[in-house]
């Protein structure tokens, strides 16, 4: 062995000394909480914390902290921590009703109210405990005494104190091994559904296409939800840290660590138990989910690249003669003016030309959707950026419009945050709206996405934009990098697109300043929010109809008013896969309106991929096609076979279209996933937690794609119990444990299961929503097998998808729940209407019940029951070894019985 030199020790000393100096300047000694009192306006308590000692790293610590705690509802814990002393940012009230914590003011000895002397504060389902020095909280779940959340230190662990500096806050929280964590979006995670330790999460809305694994995308969601399985029993509960700034989120699988940039600790805990309670008190804080139109649940197929309208009259024909249902014809910015929002190309797509093709597609039923960008070209001749100069709406950098270069070259970005940036948007869209009847709009670079970085000037010794520019995303501005502010230049630098790019990369630089000086540093992550709600109020008071918004950038709060798509995908295998987690993934965030490009983005997939895609996308809440220009075209009806998936996978969804609209009611009204992991349903069922290949429509549609190449069988895990499938309900799983089950699934079919218990409304589809919702219903009644006596619930939701609101009003709207019974070979069906007026005006009939599940055959001795009356003529009476089906002619009412 090789002896070392004393020079070479030193060096290592130094090296030693420098690290442990830089890694002690890191600890933070936490605070000391001096004082707990209760909250003298209100409910709550409010602690007082004291810094016990400074380190200069990132900056100095605040001294003194307010700290605020309120059991808000039974289920609902919040955990408030801010500067004692001064005002900080935090995620606007406006954007985000919820109550105040009390004034800085009323804090502490200015109060008369006495002084909480326990050590825990409890609620109906959670508790809160504290250690006093050093500060550290922890949430408990009163019912089983499982430790939620825990920022306590530990001796052996003193990185684990609180850190709260002004551009640098950090807290940890200790986990058990036995936790499943999900959610911390928006984020590719190759790893599936489940958070894997050690992959790095960082939420700051950045546009650098979703084919970038685990690195901050589009929207930011800093909420997780936590399942666990403590002896047999689950339980979950969810975490959000409301806070707009940019973070790193570390999970190491013992605990879990926030690092961010600014703002404040504004902690929810929701208590659960069960994943579907999660989303629901989730949801009831941040919004419910926004009602879609009925329409919006049909297929969509977009391009960017529909050069002229005759080529989108094309699209349009091509669907039509294929046979595979088409709602929604989309235009990227194609049909604009040199990319211009809200104008029309006079060649490609002049208006009255366009005007027709819209009254021929509306009144067949169908819809048109088309982008806008936020934007707006800098452009003296242009009247949108006329009127937007002239009212003062756009975002500011040193007192002038902050300028910055997307598709149309030099642009300004409307402020959202400003009442005045609001007012004339909706205005710009209802001019656009006179001009051209859209029926939704299409957000996009709304992150917000910029082709320059930092400081930038358009030049004067060259044109910009380069006319007749083949590649108009290069930036032609003249810009400098900013690290001149501690706001462009932070002293910890989040691992921003995945490489600890500079803040502003690409984006708006981080001092610009909003409306009444907000700095972009604080509100980035809230710009494709503001958007949204700016679109979303605009467009239902233009229309006066329930709003169609789809947005790429999203914060907490989003699904209230928009949907979402995973952005810019690949046409390959693996996305296809990693698609289901990012859509599972929004229905957590309370976004369940969501789907990726079908078939890719870009580059093009292979016909085979596509025919694979299409048979995941049919059951994506939000079903689009949708790819790039340089890709080669395709349309659902481009490739023979993949048209023939399309009939077959698209055929069912519009069957099910009820029970999707069923869906959508269940979201806007209890925050549910219209797509949700299969534990949602089942979570005391454990090898569905990291599942990630399959997934449920509801409580109990499961679709078990096929998603590697050359497979035409499918293993897949079923829950306990009997599943039907849905294409031939004669094949049946009747599942035992969590062993995996190989399906067949030829390249055109897809494999959608139904589980026992359930009864499923389904319509007898057709090439369009407006087609589908008139005809009869068909109600399958599916008991478990061999149950020999079962009972069996379901309900559809009806409505005049034209009105914004989506509320049971007598007259405007039906509930109607079904419920069934066996007993040996005696079947019960029946329904408890709420509101039945509004079915029974529109003639809703259901033409047929399927009941599926009864032991033995459709001999004499099987009696079936419809809403108290003996149901004789059995037509369509199929069997199989594993399961009977029975079906009934008689024509009832949908609120009959
Ligand atoms: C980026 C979007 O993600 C993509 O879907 C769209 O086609 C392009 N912008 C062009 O508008």
């Amino acid at each position: 062995m090789r002896s070392l030199s004393s020079a070479s020790v030193l060096a290592s000393l130094c090296l030693l000394l420098l690290f442990l100096a830089v890694s002690s300047q890191k600890i933070g000694q936490g605070y000391r909480l001096v004082a707990v009192e209760e909250n003298p306006n209100g409910g709550g308590i409010i602690g007082h914390l004291q810094l016990k000692q400074g380190t200069h790293a990132y900056g100095p610590d605040i001294p003194h902290l307010r700290l605020f705690v309120q059991h808000e509802t039974e289920k609902r814990l919040r955990v408030h921590i801010t500067d004692a002393e001064n005002e900080r940012w935090e995620v606007p009230y406006s954007l985000l009703p919820r109550e105040e914590p009390p004034p800085l003011e009323s804090y502490i000895g200015k109060s008369s109210s006495g002084p909480f002397t326990a050590s825990e504060y409890s609620g109906e389902e959670l508790i809160f405990s504290y250690t006093a020095d050093p500060f550290g909280f922890a949430v408990k779940r009163k019912s089983n005494g499982e430790i939620l959340f825990n920022s306590t230190a530990e001796a052996e662990d003193p990185y684990s104190n609180m850190v709260f500096k002004d551009q640098y806050l950090e807290i940890s929280t200790r986990l058990p091994k036995s936790a499943s964590l999900y959610g911390l979006g928006e984020n590719t995670q190759p790893g599936g559904i489940r958070i894997r330790p050690n992959d790095p999460y960082t939420l700051y809305t950045t546009d650098i296409s979703a084919i970038n694994l685990n690195t901050d995308l589009y929207g930011s969601h800093p909420m997780y939800m936590d399942l666990r399985n403590v002896k047999g029993e689950a339980a979950a509960h969810a975490v959000l840290l409301l806070n707009s700034n940019g973070m790193d989120v570390f999970y190491k699988g013992s605990s879990l660590t926030y690092k961010i940039i600014g703002g404040v600790f504004d902690f929810y805990f929701f208590s659960g138990p069960l994943p579907l309670d999660v989303v629901d008190q989730y949801t009831s804080l941040i919004g419910r989910p926004a009602p879609m139109p009925y329409w919006a649940l049909g297929f969509h197929q977009c391009r960017w690249g529909y050069h002229n309208l005759s080529v989108v009259e094309g699209v349009v024909e091509g669907y039509k003669n294929s046979q595979i249902p088409l709602d929604v014809m989309w235009t990227d910015d194609d049909h604009m003016d040199a990319r211009k929002d809200f104008t029309l190309s006079p060649v490609n797509f002049p208006r009255p030309k366009l005007l027709e093709f819209l009254d021929k597609i509306h009144s067949r039923g169908m819809k048109y959707v088309v982008i806008v960008d936020p934007g707006i070209n800098v452009n003296s001749t242009y009247g949108v950026y006329q009127r937007g100069m002239a009212q003062d709406v756009f975002i500011k950098y040193e007192g002038k419009p902050y300028l910055a270069q997307v598709w149309p070259g030099p642009v300004y970005f409307p402020d959202f945050l400003s009442p005045k940036g609001v007012s004339w948007w909706a205005d710009e869209i209802s001019r656009f709206h006179v001009l051209v009847p859209v029926d939704g709009l299409w957000i996009d670079m709304n992150e917000a996405s910029n082709f320059c970085t930092g400081k930038c000037e358009i030049p004067t010794t060259r044109p910009c934009p380069i006319p007749n520019n083949p590649t108009p995303w290069i930036c032609c501005l003249d810009c400098k990098n900013l690290t001149n502010t501690k706001w462009d230049d932070p002293p910890y630098k989040i691992n921003a697109s995945g490489m600890q790019a500079p803040l502003g990369f690409k984006t708006i630089a981080s001092s610009a300043e909003h409306y009444s000086g907000v700095l972009e540093y604080n509100a980035h992550s809230l710009y494709g929010f503001s958007q949204s709600i700016a679109t979303n109020k605009a467009l239902e008071r233009i229309a006066g109809k329930r709003p169609f918004v789809l947005s790429r950038s999203s914060f907490v709060g989003s699904g209230a008013y928009a949907a979402h798509w995973t952005g810019d995908n690949k046409g390959t295998w693996e996305d296809l896969r990693y698609s289901i987690s990012t859509v599972l993934n929004f229905g957590i965030f309370g976004m369940p309106m969501v789907g990726a490009d079908i078939c890719g983005f870009y580059p093009a997939p292979t016909e085979e991929l596509c025919n694979r895609w299409i048979e995941v996308g049919a059951f994506y809440p939000f079903s689009r096609d949708h790819s790039n220009f340089a890709s080669p075209r395709q349309e659902l009806y481009q490739w023979e076979s993949v048209a023939k998936s399309a009939r077959n996978a698209l055929g069912l969804r519009y069957k099910l279209l009820p029970y999707l609209y069923t869906l959508n009611y269940e979201a806007h009204t209890c925050g549910a996933p219209i797509a949700r992991p299969i534990f949602f349903s089942f979570p005391n069922f454990t090898a569905s937690y990291g599942l990630s290949t399959q997934f449920l429509l509801g409580s109990s549609v499961m679709v078990s794609p096929v998603l590697t190449q050359g497979a035409t069988e499918v293993n897949a895990i079923f829950p306990p119990g009997t599943w039907y499938n849905l294409f031939d309900m004669t094949k049946t799983v009747i599942s035992k444990d969590d062993q995996s089950v190989t399906l067949s699934a030829p390249l055109n079919e897809v494999n959608v299961h139904l589980y026992e218990n359930t009864i499923l409304p389904l319509q007898r589809g057709g090439m369009l929503t407006k087609e589908a919702r008139v005809t009869p219903f068909t109600i399958i009644v599916a008991f478990g097998f061999e149950a020999g006596q079962g009972y069996a619930a379901g309900k559809v939701f009806v409505d005049d998808d034209e009105r914004p609101q989506m509320t049971l009003i007598d007259g405007e709207a039906t509930l109607v729940e079904f419920r069934a019974t066996v007993e040996g070979r005696k079947v019960k069906v029946w329904s408890e209407v709420e509101m039945g007026k509004f079915s029974l005006e529109k003639g809703m009939l259901i033409e047929k019940i399927t009941v599926l599940g009864l032991d033995g055959d459709a001999g004499e001795d099987l009696e079936i029951e419809v809403g108290g009356e003996r149901v004789s003529d059995l037509l369509d009476v199929h069997f199989s070894t594993a399961a009977a089906a029975a079906s009934s002619s008689s024509v009832d009412e949908l609120v009959g019985g």
